[in-house]
């Protein structure tokens, strides 16, 4: 595979330190993405030095137009692949609780940082080769609980964005009989019911994880997106959840 140059928003987490250090060891050119400028550098220390950390307010889309500016001044004309790892969790009792204040923050951190950013790449992943969009949702979609009642609803708005995302795709690559065109470009959903950060397992070594996914596995699911056709992955929602 030709190195690609791939994003991951949310660099600063386990997950995004897994998946920028598995995608640059991969050999593709990564960069990550968080609000804070000194959490971002030390995650990117932890991936690895071929990863080029940038600070944004996700949530903000002129502040992701700036991103996209930033990332034109490292002499990249286009990012092929965003690996979407910003979400947030807020949950409450029941129904009744659920708080307006909650609401907007999973608003912004599930929907909002990943609308700015797949309106701001569209273009340079619908131009690309390779060109991959995945975001990370969760069980919690399929089978909501009355106190994730709001995190449920952000994630499900998230996944049928994604779709849109992908229908995108679909239409701008699906050619015609004269010409086909072979789909290059593909939006995924991962879905897990909660991730695993090795720290967790070394803290509890003898506490089981049922159902959890490894970030690692997470990551090498994200390096995959780059080996496998863009029309078997379109649109698809990947389950990783055990
Ligand atoms: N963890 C789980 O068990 C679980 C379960 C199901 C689904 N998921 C999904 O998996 C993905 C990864 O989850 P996670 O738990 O590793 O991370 P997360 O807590 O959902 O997101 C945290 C990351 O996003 C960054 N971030 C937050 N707001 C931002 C903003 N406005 N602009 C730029 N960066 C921002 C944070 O860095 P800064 O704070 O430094 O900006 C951090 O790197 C998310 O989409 C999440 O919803 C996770």
């Amino acid at each position: 595979m030709t190195p690609m140059t791939v994003l991951v928003t949310g660099g600063s987490s386990a997950s995004g330190v897994a998946a920028a250090r598995a995608l640059a060891a991969a050999g593709h050119r990564v960069f990550t993405v968080g609000s804070d400028d000194a959490r971002i550098k030390a995650a990117a220390g932890q991936a690895g030095s071929a990863v080029t950390p940038m600070t944004c307010d996700l949530a903000s889309l002129d502040s992701v137009r700036g991103l996209a500016a930033d990332i034109r001044t490292h002499g990249i004309e286009r990012v092929d692949g965003v690996i979407h790892l910003v979400g947030g969790w807020r949950g409450a009792k029941g129904i009744e609780d659920q708080s307006d204040e909650d609401w907007e923050s999973l608003e912004r951190g599930a929907v909002t940082t990943l609308r700015n950013v797949s309106r701001v790449f569209y273009s340079q992943l619908e131009a690309s080769p390779h060109g991959r969009l995945a975001m990370v949702s969760s069980t919690a979609v399929s089978s909501p609980t009355a106190a994730a009642a709001s995190y449920a609803a952000a994630k499900a708005a998230a996944e049928t964005w994604t779709m849109a995302v992908a229908d995108g795709f679909r239409r701008a690559q699906s050619g015609n009989k004269e010409q086909p065109v072979e789909q290059h470009s593909a939006a995924v959903i991962f879905v897990v019911k909660a991730l695993l950060d090795p720290a967790m397992r070394r803290e509890h070594p003898d506490r089981r994880f049922p159902g959890y996914t490894d970030v690692e596995e997470l990551a090498a699911a994200a390096v995959g997106l780059f080996d496998h056709p863009a029309a078997s992955l379109n649109g698809q929602r990947i389950l990783l959840a055990k």
